[in-house]
């Protein structure tokens, strides 16, 4: 969703915000814009993509912001895009959030005379400044603060002045720490080309940077904020080569559940808490929640913990169960409902845990505990990487607890995760782009596997695909099966076989043409596959994971044969920072 970037230093800096602003295009928008002051302040703003107007942009200075828009209030079009400025043209704003009472502070401000251009609840903001400024930014902005209700991560630039005031409440934002330079940022992608030193602002917080310093502040009192280390590296965020980021994450999938396993077993100690936990409750959205549920099914069958998944979105319409832990899942840990979901848990008096890809992400500062995912940085929209270092988190979860069940698991998956990536799915893939519906099916574990590769599928082909529990098909969805609608089956040796493969006979005496997952050299199955595609003879645990990263590649494909935006999905966000 929006981004924000800031530059201060000696540099050009529309062309550091430019390049931010790339950074930042993973997270999804429909328009952006820059300003810059010189001493006066210019405006850029554009619709579509950032690289096809690089070249337009020509704005002077070495003080700068910029912004990627996703449309909330009003259509994306280069008005509605940020930066705003007051009256005047003398104060310029980018905000990342939703101002709540904008429409009250609209009517109110209108009555004293302001004149607004946009739709959006952003442009109150500069008005609100102007009344205020009188030659002190800082003191102007801390002063209309109070009056804003909902979420913010707001940048501040002034005519004539060399500085930065920036404020956070409930939207993140991070300030890079250079040599004689400063970027602002709402992760730390950006601000890698320039430094590894950041500080993470808190909710309250106003920071005032000039070429100088800067300084934070927090309940009008001077503050010292503690300067993190980002971990990752400038080239983790580029293509390296291949043609999409989501294939670049997809081939990094072996070393990140390497990695992820091993941190989780070098750092056990929050783990005790779920030895004694009476339940657990995971909140999560989307592919997060679908690692969790694999999560949910391991803890249950191995671990004799019950364990529930609740869609973070609707996690606050459900009474929390007293004494239960409550674990937030969350590759970006900025997702909304997921962060809304943990704070209502902790308020409630549940032991909580957050498990993330980003350190010092918003997720973190509500938790009690915080577990890492060492997936690196995930640019494409598609999770594809961070679910499977979520899942290597909790399958080393489990064999924690578990005393080593899932050791052997574990090392299947990293022996033959390579092996996999190199599945050939052109077969598939012919027989499945034309078509308008897809049905994914498995059972136990293989359930949250489809509805995994449903997710992919559907977000990046917009073919329209569901995941079913293979049982559940004769309870409706029969009704949708012939000719055209292929299903795409996971069938693997496991309690879930014999009757997985009876299901797939039912699904075949109703015409539909079925891709199925199984195990190499499964004659039975082959045989009733249209398309076959074959994983190693691995235990069942070990073989889901496998035959995810199956539909991955399966859902990669076709998104390249239909020639759609694989990694900038339409519509989508990467970080849904709205509930
Ligand atoms: C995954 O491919 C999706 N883009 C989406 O479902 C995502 O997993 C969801 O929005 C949750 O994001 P999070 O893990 O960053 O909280």
């Amino acid at each position: 969703m929006c981004g924000i970037v800031g530059y201060i230093g000696y540099r050009n800096a529309a062309n550091v915000c430019m390049e931010g602003l790339l950074r930042l295009e993973y997270r999804g928008y429909d328009s952006f814009g820059i300003a810059a002051v010189s001493p006066e302040i210019t405006l850029f703003k554009e619709t579509g993509k950032i690289s096809a107007a690089k070249d337009a942009v020509n704005l002077k200075g070495t003080c700068g912001i910029g912004h990627t828009r996703w449309a909330t209030h009003g259509v994306p079009s280069k008005t509605n895009a940020h930066p705003f400025t007051d009256c005047t043209g003398k104060i310029a704003v980018v905000h990342n959030g939703i101002i709540e009472n904008y429409a009250e502070l609209k009517r109110e401000l209108q009555n004293r005379g302001h004149t607004f251009v946009s739709e959006t609840d952003t442009e109150v903001i500069p008005h609100l400044i102007e009344e205020q400024y009188a030659g002190n930014l800082r003191e102007a902005v801390s002063k209309i603060l109070p009056l804003l209700e909902g979420a913010y991560a707001i940048l501040v630039i002034a005519e004539g002045t060399q500085e930065i005031v920036a404020a956070r409440m409930g939207s993140p934002l991070a300030l890079g720490i250079g040599d004689n330079e400063y970027v602002f940022a709402s992760d730390g992608l950006p601000i890698l080309d320039y430094t590894r030193s950041v500080v993470y602002l808190e909710d309250g917080d106003l920071a005032e940077v000039t070429p100088a310093g800067y300084r934070i502040y927090h309940d009008g009192e001077e503050i010292v904020r503690k300067v993190s280390t980002l971990e990752w590296d400038a080239a983790d965020v580029r293509k390296g080569g291949f043609a999409h980021y989501m294939l670049k994450e997809m081939f990094e999938q072996p070393e990140v559940f390497s990695n992820t396993v091993n941190s989780i077993a070098e750092n056990p100690s929050p783990l005790c808490r779920l030895r004694d936990a009476r339940s657990v409750t995971i909140v999560a959205c989307g592919t997060s929640a679908n690692a969790s549920n694999v999560f949910a099914y391991l803890m249950e069958t191995v671990c004799e913990i019950p364990t529930r998944v609740v869609l973070a979105s609707e996690f606050k319409y459900y009474p929390t169960p007293k004494n239960d832990v409550v674990i937030a899942v969350s590759q970006s840990g900025e997702t909304a409902d997921t962060i809304y979901a943990l704070k209502i848990a902790r308020e409630k008096g549940a032991k909580t845990f957050c498990l993330t890809n980003v350190l010092g992400s918003s997720l973190t500062r509500v938790s009690e505990t915080t577990l890492y995912t060492r997936a690196g940085p995930e640019v494409s929209v598609a999770a594809t990487k961070s679910f499977t270092a979520q899942v290597a988190a909790f399958m080393e979860i489990v064999n924690i607890i578990s005393g080593g069940k899932l050791e052997g698991a574990v090392v299947e998956i990293q022996r033959y995760l390579p092996e996999v990536l190199d599945c050939d799915v052109d077969k598939a893939v012919e027989l499945v782009k034309d078509a308008s519906t897809l049905l994914y099916v498995g059972r136990g574990l293989s359930y949250p596997i489809a509805l995994e590769g449903a997710l992919k599928m559907k977000e990046i082909s917009y073919i329209h695909a569901e995941g079913y529990a293979a049982g559940e098909l004769k309870h409706g969805p029969f009704a949708l099966l012939s000719e055209k609608t292929p299903v795409v089956a996971v069938c693997l040796s496991g309690i879930t076989y014999p009757v997985m493969m009876s299901n797939l006979k039912e699904i075949k005496a109703r015409s539909a043409p079925e891709v199925v997952i199984g195990e190499i050299r499964d004659i039975d199955a082959e045989e009733i596959a249209d398309v076959y595609l074959p994983i190693p003879k691995v235990s069942e645990t070990a073989g889901v994971i496998l035959a995810s990263v199956v539909l991955q590649m399966l859902a990669y494909k076709t998104a390249v044969a239909l020639d759609t935006d694989v990694d900038m999905p339409r519509n989508l966000a990467k970080s849904v920072t709205v509930e």
